[in-house]
């Protein structure tokens, strides 16, 4: 059977119902086989809950060359108590990509965000180091050989906190000042060294002051870690992106990923959505918006050859964090997707596999 026929077949035996409408048209390319032909790995985040869905999961195996755990990585997720590690949700994560020959990322293993209580109320200067290491030797070795890149810190950059550096004052910067990260990174390299070692953050994008302070900022921070001698592959973008109707120009993204190739560091973006709540009601205008703004940033973006992977985050409107975080003010719900709650493809799609086929 074709390879799609087969997975249509199998959702849909599966769904019991008839063929699902995710599938997009026979005669056009899935996302992965575009993306693979322009040196790319394109795909999204994912949760468990989507994990059992059987039209949802054939979606994601018939378009999706590289995933990423939404949730389940993360320290609140896999080392709920001190003394207790828990995998189910990352383990059935990596057997479901394993299983459909998809590339799997690591999300994350050093934040200030999404961390169990017990980790605040216990770390001090004098057990930080062990609990830092222990956490990513525990996990990083557990998937060992096969993840494709591991976000081993997130977000540790907040020009706006002014503290030295740039760095956001959380519980590792105040129990091991800035050397946290040279830990971290080396923790991960040595429990899996096959693993591309990515520092991960967001508002690196627009052409703004604050983002061009936060883009000098992380970069200051990879050349540090690079004199350092730190063992580091790439930087996650993580490209979440505000719609509104100034489609904006990417002069300062653009200079940014010269340097990122001048650190001879790969780049992925690692979070790509497009948050619609500026926007006005009517839906079709919406859509029109998002993809807009998606083709303007992939279009600049793909041009750098140092970028490896695109993801989403997420593919369906459905599951879309920003309508618990950023809600319309119409009740709306968000439309920052690839796919609509039905699994239909928006113009977002098309936007994205129209950038991809049209990188140099
Ligand atoms: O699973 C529990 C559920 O049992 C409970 O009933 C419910 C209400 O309290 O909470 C559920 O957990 C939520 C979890 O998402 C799963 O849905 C947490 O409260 C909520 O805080 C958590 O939010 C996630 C957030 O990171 C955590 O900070 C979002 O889904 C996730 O999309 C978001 O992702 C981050 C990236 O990791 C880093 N970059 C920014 C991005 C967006 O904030």
């Amino acid at each position: 059977l074709h390879r799609r026929s087969f997975i249509q077949l199998s959702s849909a035996a599966l769904a019991g119902a008839a063929c699902p409408r995710a599938l997009i048209a026979e005669s056009e390319t899935p996302l992965r086989e575009v993306a693979a032909q322009k040196r790319l790995l394109v795909g999204t985040a994912v949760s468990n809950a989507q994990l059992q869905r059987p039209e949802f999961t054939a979606l994601l195996a018939e378009q999706c060359s590289i995933l990423v755990s939404e949730n389940d990585m993360k320290w609140r997720a896999t080392q709920p108590e001190k003394d207790r590690f828990e995998f189910a949700r990352a383990d059935a994560f990596m057997e479901f990509a394993d299983a459909h020959q998809i590339s799997a990322r690591g999300h994350n293993l050093c934040w200030h965000e999404y961390n169990p209580d017990w980790l605040e109320a216990t770390a001090t200067k004098e057990n930080a180091d062990a609990l830092l290491k222990t956490h990513i030797q525990t996990v990083v070795a557990r998937y060992r050989g096969r993840v494709h890149s591991w976000d081993v810190v997130n977000e540790a950059i907040k020009p706006a906190d002014k503290n030295h550096h740039d760095m956001v004052n959380s519980v590792w910067l105040k129990t091991l000042g800035e050397d946290y990260l040279a830990i971290a990174f080396r923790a991960a390299a040595e429990a899996d060294p096959g693993a591309l070692l990515t520092y991960n953050d967001y508002d690196l994008e627009r052409d703004t002051n604050e983002q061009e302070k936060k883009r000098e900022a992380v970069l200051a921070l990879l050349r540090r870690l690079r004199k350092k001698g730190v063992p580091l592959h790439a930087i996650g973008i993580q490209s979440h992106l505000h719609a509104n109707s100034n489609p904006g120009t990417w002069n300062g993204l653009n200079k940014f990923l010269r340097e990122i190739e001048r650190l001879n560091l790969q780049a992925y973006l690692t979070e790509l959505d497009v948050d619609d709540r500026e926007l006005p009601s009517d839906i079709s205008e919406r859509d029109r918006l998002v993809a807009e703004l998606y083709r303007n940033l992939l279009d600049n973006a793909l041009r750098h050859n140092c970028v490896k992977a695109v993801l989403t985050w997420g593919f369906s409107d459905r599951g879309t964090w920003l309508n618990g975080f950023h809600p319309r003010k119409d009740q709306a719900p968000q439309r920052p997707l690839p796919y609509d709650a039905d699994l239909h493809p928006k113009p977002a799609f098309y936007s994205i596999r129209d950038s991809i086929v049209a990188r140099p």
